[in-house]
């Protein structure tokens, strides 16, 4: 038998940072050059809508032509090789976790590749256009409602009942390239060590919720978590009867 039946990835900005994308939190990061206030929330959006429009329509070029690194392909071969669950939750809005074939994957901070109308709440893919206050959704009719489909501080995450119930159940809980500084996914390693998981920080440094882990494995996540994924796969193999 495995050690671990049922692993829960938590993902963020520090996966995708070896792929050339921002974090947010580091120095040079995206929240060191906006003000979240202004582009990050409902209330931003009711101010100012072209000005948010204008921050994701940036944010999409800046991931034009982006590739996947070793972390992303390593998570999709935990995804695609490891014989019990695993369930990948991803804060963030880029699509380099299925660039690199990840399939059991949640969004749960939404993604770059739909919009959403903020008046119906019909939802549509988000091809090479860029998103201006004068498009009409298709399906209300209405202008000035279309909107990146990413949830904004002060809104929901997406498909917490899901992540809930998957912390619940988790053995294995690791956080990869996240500050822990967001909730409600800062709170996901004391609610699956509460359950009885193994919990793991796989970071550049110690985040901000680092007492909860029971493994704290500090570097870039090019290394830390191939090395990390390949050692479960490995367990998993001398396992087999
Ligand atoms: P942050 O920018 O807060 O944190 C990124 C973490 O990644 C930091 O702890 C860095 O030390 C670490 N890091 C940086 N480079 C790394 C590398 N090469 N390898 C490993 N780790 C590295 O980003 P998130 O935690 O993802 O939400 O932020 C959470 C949420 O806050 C985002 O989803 C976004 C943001 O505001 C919304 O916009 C709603």
């Amino acid at each position: 038998m495995v050690q671990f039946q049922k692993i829960v990835v938590l993902t963020g900005a520090g996966l995708s940072a070896e792929s050339g994308l921002s974090t947010f939190r580091d120095a040079d990061g995206v929240w060191a050059k906006y003000d979240y206030r202004e582009v990050a929330t409902p209330e931003g959006f009711i101010h100012n809508p072209a000005k948010v429009l204008e921050f994701y329509n940036m944010r999409r070029r800046e991931n034009r032509g982006v590739q996947p690194n070793a972390a992303h392909r390593a998570l999709a071969r935990l995804d695609g090789e490891y014989p019990g669950d695993v369930l990948i939750v991803t804060q963030n809005v880029d699509r380099l976790h299925e660039a690199a074939g990840t399939r059991n994957l949640i969004h749960m901070h939404g993604e770059m590749g739909q919009m959403l109308c903020n008046n119906c709440g019909q939802r549509a893919p988000w091809g090479e256009e860029e998103l201006t206050v004068e498009m009409v959704c298709r399906a209300c009719a209405v202008p000035g409602g279309l909107r990146p489909d990413v949830v904004w501080f002060g809104e929901m995450p997406y498909h917490m009942e899901r992540i809930d119930n998957a912390l619940a159940e988790a053995d294995l809980f690791i956080s990869a390239g996240t500050s822990g500084t967001v909730y409600p996914a800062a709170g996901f390693v004391a609610e699956a060590r509460n359950r009885g998981a193994h919990t793991v920080e796989l970071n550049l440094e110690p985040s901000d919720g680092v007492s909860y882990f029971h493994e704290k494995i500090h570097g870039k996540a090019t290394e830390v978590v191939p090395a990390y994924v390949e050692k479960l796969l490995a367990s998993a193999a001398d396992a087999r009867p």
